[in-house]
This record gives structure tokens, C-alpha cells and sequence, in this order.
């Protein structure tokens, strides 16, 4: 098979050219020695003697025994004896940020295995170690190992439900393990429009980068203004080139646009933020609870609203919490019509991760 000879650090860009052309063919890069490196071509791309490959070479190699199907499999012999619990057997990908958890047994090989991974996973740009969550922001301690193309940064993009959104792992908390329930925000919004009977103003004060929104936003006339926010400011800054790269498409300009950086439970003294929500999401699930009171402040009075967020709660206490999550918003003046409170997934061996709906309304009459 064709390939094409490129210099280790311009791998990625060449990658990227090969494959937005149709001319990447589906075998590994190789590694060719002396810094340099084969990136495989279908039969279909251009000549060597095309100017488009800037003078780089072509070279015939033949295809590659059995596939490798495992990065493993590309460590040097003398590293792929070793017992195979030495090498951690999960990674997660955010973008082209593929982060790892060592155990003390990998780290001497840490180098080693960052270049087969990235040898095996054409779409990876940088690997890292992942030594875990810390702080009330909830971000990553990343440690950089190895770029394919020196750029060590964590800055990068993902793609969820068809929109592009700016994360940046070492400094802004986002999940997309929770983006079933975010499909499920929307079903709950569509059947508040419904009642409502026109676009929604949606508060999200623990936004992070802002996964909530774009679902939201494709659905024409759903949304009709958000006031967003963390309390953490890069964060704030990542979710605010979101919004304005995704609030592009909007047919009609919403009737707020608000993004601030602050805690969330102080967000009820400022009258720019407050009476204006129709849905208010909680995502701080340690906290949830605790936080809910400071946050009915935020909603609009005399018209149904909802309440919709995640917590972590003791297995098997559902009911009692359905009554707690009631008795919250009571006294926080909604007159309550429902409360839903479901278990999404086992947290630990003692609790779960539930999701969580109230809805009501404020009414100016029932404010003392
Ligand atoms: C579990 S994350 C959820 C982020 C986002 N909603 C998502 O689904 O990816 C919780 C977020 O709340 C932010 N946070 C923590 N304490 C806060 C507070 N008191 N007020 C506002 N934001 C806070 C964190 O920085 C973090 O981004």
C-alpha cells in the first residue's frame, strides 16, 4: 500500500488533509524511524509528483500482518511480557484528548505507551494522564504525555447531537455520559412549551461549557433566552464562545442572553437574573439539594415552571426525597403540581445518581 512519508510533528495536519479529501486509506500510520512517519493512502489520491504533497515522498509498504487490533500489541516485545494488568484497560476520549488512568505499574512506561496509542488511534492528538477529579469545579488534574503534533494543550472540540462544542478537560468540568439526560431535558421542555405556549427563558447557573444548550437551540422556537453561568471562570469563558457560536442559528434573537460567572446561590440578589427563568436545570449533584432553595428566586411568577436536576442521594431513599424536593419548593413559594424523582444510576455502594423534576407555579399572590 501507497504511503505517505511525513515528519512525526506533522502528522496529525497531514491526517487531517488525507482524510477531509477522501484519500486515507483505513490501515495504521506506521511508524517509519528517524522521526518520520506513513500515513496510508487509497489508490484514489493524487500522484506523488503533485504539488498538493509539498515534496514529501511516496512509499510502497506492504500491508501489515494481522491487523493490530490493541495498542498493546505495538509496544516494543519486551514491554508487551510484562503482566498484562500493568496496562490500564479504559481510557476516555474528549475530542482528540485521550486521557488515561495509570496505575503505579504503567508509569515507568508511560512514554511507551502514550506512542502506541497514538500510533493505534489515528483521531488522538494528545495523550494524558488522568490522575482523577479535584476542587468544587469538578475538573480534571491532567497530566500531558505525548502530542502527535507537539500541541500539548487540552483545548479542544467535541461533537454532541450534531453541534460542535469548545471543552477544555484540565479546566472545565463536561460529561458525555450525560447526554441521554439532556435528551430528556428537552422532552420536559417541549411539554412545558406546549402548556406555555411559547419560547422558554432556561436558566442553567452550572452550566459549564454549556452541553445543555445546543439540543435545545435546534429545536425551532423552544428556546427564547437563557441566563447561564458557573462559578468557574474558564468555564464561563468557554461556555460564553459557545453560545455565541451556537445561538448563530437561531431564527429570531432571544428576549435575554445573560452569562455570568458567579455562585449560583447568590444569583437570587441580583434582579437582572431573577422572576425571568420558565425552567431553572440543577447540576451540581453533591449539592443539588442544599442549592434549591436560593434558586427558586430565579423563576418567572403566575405562569407554570420547572425545576429539572441531577443529585446523589442515599439508594432506596426515593420517596423520602420525592417529599423533601417538594417541601423545598413549598417553602420557597411554589405552589407545587408535581415532583418526579428517578434513580439514573448507582454511584457507590451506598448511593445513587437520580434525576429530579418539580413543577408549579409562583404566584404573586401566594408571596407574603
Ligand atoms: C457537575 S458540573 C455540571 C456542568 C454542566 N452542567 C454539564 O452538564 O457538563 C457542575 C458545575 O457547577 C460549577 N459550580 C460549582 N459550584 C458552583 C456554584 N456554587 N455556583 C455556580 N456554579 C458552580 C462547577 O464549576 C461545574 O462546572
Amino acid at each position: 500500500m501507497r504511503h505517505l512519508r511525513v515528519p512525526s510533528a506533522e502528522t496529525q495536519a497531514w491526517l487531517v488533509q488525507c482524510k477531509s479529501n477522501g484519500w486515507l486509506a483505513s490501515a495504521s500510520v506506521r511508524a517509519l524511524g528517524e522521526g518520520y512517519r506513513g500515513v496510508p493512502l487509497l489508490s484514489s489520491a493524487p500522484a506523488e509528483s503533485d504539488p498538493i504533497w509539498c515534496g514529501l515522498m511516496h512509499m510502497e509498504m506492504e500491508e501489515e500482518g494481522p491487523t493490530i487490533s490493541h495498542w498493546v500489541e505495538r509496544l516494543d516485545p519486551s514491554l508487551q511480557e510484562l503482566p498484562p494488568t500493568t496496562w490500564p484497560s479504559a481510557y476516555e476520549l474528549q475530542g482528540d484528548v485521550l486521557m488515561v488512568k495509570l496505575e503505579p505499574a504503567t508509569e515507568p512506561h508511560a512514554q511507551a505507551m502514550a506512542q502506541a496509542m497514538l500510533d493505534q488511534l489515528p483521531n488522538v492528538r494528545v495523550v494524558c494522564a488522568d490522575n482523577g477529579v479535584t476542587g468544587e469545579f469538578r475538573v480534571r488534574e491532567l497530566m500531558p504525555l505525548l502530542s502527535r503534533n507537539g500541541d500539548m494543550t487540552t483545548l479542544t472540540k467535541v461533537r454532541e447531537h450534531g453541534a460542535e462544542m469548545l471543552v477544555d478537560p484540565s479546566k472545565a468540568y463536561f460529561s458525555s455520559r450525560l447526554s441521554t439526560q439532556r435528551h430528556q431535558t428537552l422532552h420536559s421542555l417541549l411539554s412545558l412549551r406546549k402548556e406555555r405556549q411559547r419560547g422558554l427563558v432556561i436558566a442553567d447557573p452550572y452550566a459549564g461549557v454549556g452541553p445543555a444548550f445546543p439540543m435545545l437551540m435546534a429545536e425551532p422556537g423552544l428556546l427564547d433566552g437563557w441566563l447561564a453561568g458557573d462559578l468557574n471562570p474558564a468555564a464561563v469563558e468557554l461556555l460564553t464562545k459557545n453560545l455565541n457560536q451556537w445561538s448563530r442559528s437561531l431564527s429570531a434573537p432571544p428576549s435575554v442572553q445573560r452569562v455570568v460567572c458567579r455562585d449560583a446561590r447568590h444569583w437570587q440578589d441580583d434582579p437582572l437574573l431573577t422572576q425571568q427563568a420558565d425552567a431553572v436545570l440543577v447540576n451540581l449533584p453533591h449539592d443539588s439539594f442544599d442549592h434549591i432553595e436560593s434558586l427558586l428566586p430565579l423563576f418567572v411568577r403566575n405562569e407554570p415552571v420547572l425545576l429539572r436536576g441531577w443529585a446523589i442521594r442515599e439508594r432506596g431513599a426515593e420517596d423520602e426525597d420525592r417529599i423533601h424536593l417538594g417541601r423545598l419548593c413549598e417553602n420557597g413559594g411554589m405552589k407545587v403540581q408535581s415532583v418526579n424523582l428517578e434513580p439514573v444510576k448507582g454511584f457507590s455502594a451506598t448511593k445513587s445518581f437520580v434525576s429530579f423534576e418539580a413543577k408549579g407555579m409562583f404566584s404573586d399572590a401566594f408571596s407574603s
